[in-house]
């Protein structure tokens, strides 16, 4: 055996060894070794010393997309029932919260709102619905509002701060007088159930006591659909003594296509940029350049990750569907009434307007004079003028 092994292997060099076929064992293994080495050469010696700084660097850059891209080995899909994090809401949404309540105005006999001064991290946070109420008027008379009062712990576990929250929600609740059978929908600003699911479940007898519903994810605005995976909001036949809000898996059924989510759905680059830091995300920011605002409007415009990350998914096949910028869609058809409403307020949730506006401007009542104006007057021919492509000319003035 052992000379074959030679024969085969035989060199110039090695053939002293070889040939020791009587040498003690430990001689013989000592002259493979030195025989070994000698056969290494200076070239691999040199890509050892250049390629393994090179790799460590590309682990370091892209050490959390290596991560997330095997995510399939070390995570398996949620087991059902797991309790998933509640997803944090601590910015300015006044826009989505205007288009959600007039999507859902005409079903809706009570509307509750709970504003704190503290995000869930205990950072101070400006009043926005109490400093612009004026503009929810035609909820008022059907608006329980509450303001709840931040603790400002520092270095606490944003889990406590948001369970006061949530159980001030839950007394805002039984306040504005909700009784059994009553229909909860339960849902962050960013999801909006579409009316008519909304109606369904209202005319409906006998339905699941909660229910989940499914819909459409979208990112940046409502040009770039991500998929239809969006579950966790949900609509309550309430129980007094037992219904509680919550926003994670409760149940196993879900309405199909029942509305939108619209993530990262901001008009100002700068409310990007207060997200981008919030608490869940503020470990993805690698880089200082992540929140250059040129570089957000870019991603925004392209439709592709904000921290450069790989798609977290479950499965390979569908982190491989989903590597790179998401597709632009043109339609804007099947989108919230209010918003084919009001285009000229909301043009940069449109297809088509990724442009946002630079400036902080937490004062809505700045934007008084971009009146409603009745779509079929201004065009007789049918042609959608959010989708005509003029105003990223006039928007390219504003963002550097
Ligand atoms: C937050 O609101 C509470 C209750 O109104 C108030 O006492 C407190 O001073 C506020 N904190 C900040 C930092 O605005
Ligand atoms: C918002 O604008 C109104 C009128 O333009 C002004 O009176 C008010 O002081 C502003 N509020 C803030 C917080 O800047």
């Amino acid at each position: 055996m052992e000379v074959g092994y030679c024969n085969r292997k035989k060199t110039d060099i090695c053939e002293g060894v070889c040939d020791n076929e009587y040498g003690s064992k430990s001689v013989l293994s000592m002259s493979r070794l030195k025989c070994a080495l000698r056969g290494f050469d200076l070239r691999a010696l040199l890509i050892l010393l250049i390629g393994v700084p090179i790799l460590i660097f590309v682990i370091y850059v892209h050490g959390q997309k290596v991560t997330y891209f095997l995510r399939p080995i070390w995570e398996k899909p949620p087991k059902p029932f797991t309790i998933l994090p509640h997803y944090y809401h601590e910015i300015n949404e006044l826009d989505i919260l205007d288009i959600r309540w007039h999507e859902l105005s005409p079903y809706v006999s009570e509307f509750v709102l709970l504003e704190s001064n503290s995000t869930f991290t205990g950072i101070k946070k400006d009043l926005h619905f109490k400093e612009n109420r004026q503009r929810f008027e035609f909820a008022e008379s059907r608006l329980t509002y509450g303001m709840i009062g931040g603790r400002f712990v520092k270095g606490e576990n944003p889990f406590v701060e948001e369970s006061y929250q949530r159980v001030a929600l839950d007394q805002l609740i039984k306040i504005a007088g909700i009784t059994d059978d009553d229909l909860l929908i339960m849902s962050d600003v960013d999801e909006i159930p579409s009316g008519h699911t909304i109606n369904l479940l209202r005319w409906c007898d006998d339905i699941p006591e909660i229910l989940h519903l499914q819909l459409r994810n979208y990112l940046y605005s409502f040009q770039f659909l991500l998929d239809d995976k969006s579950w966790r909001a949900s609509v309550h036949r309430y129980r007094a003594g037992k219904t509680r809000y919550a926003h994670f898996r409760q149940t196993d059924e879900l309405l199909a296509d029942s509305g939108w989510h619209c993530s990262f759905c901001f008009r100002y680059i700068n409310d990007f940029i207060f997200k981008m830091k919030a608490y869940s995300h503020v470990d993805r920011i690698r880089f200082k350049y992540f929140l250059n605002p040129k570089r957000i409007q870019h991603v925004i415009c392209q439709g592709s990750d904000l921290f450069d990350m790989i798609p977290e998914e479950y499965t390979f096949q569908e982190i491989i569907a989903k590597l790179g910028p998401i597709p632009s869609t043109y339609s804007a058809v099947h989108l919230p009434a209010y918003l084919l409403e009001q285009i000229d307020r909301y043009r940069y949730l449109l297809p088509g307007h990724c442009l946002r506006e630079k400036w902080v401007s937490r004062n809505y009542s700045l934007h008084n004079d971009l009146r409603p104006k009745d779509i079929a007057g201004r065009c007789p021919t049918g042609e959608h003028p959010a989708l005509s492509g003029l105003y990223l000319i006039r928007l390219a003035d504003v963002v550097e």
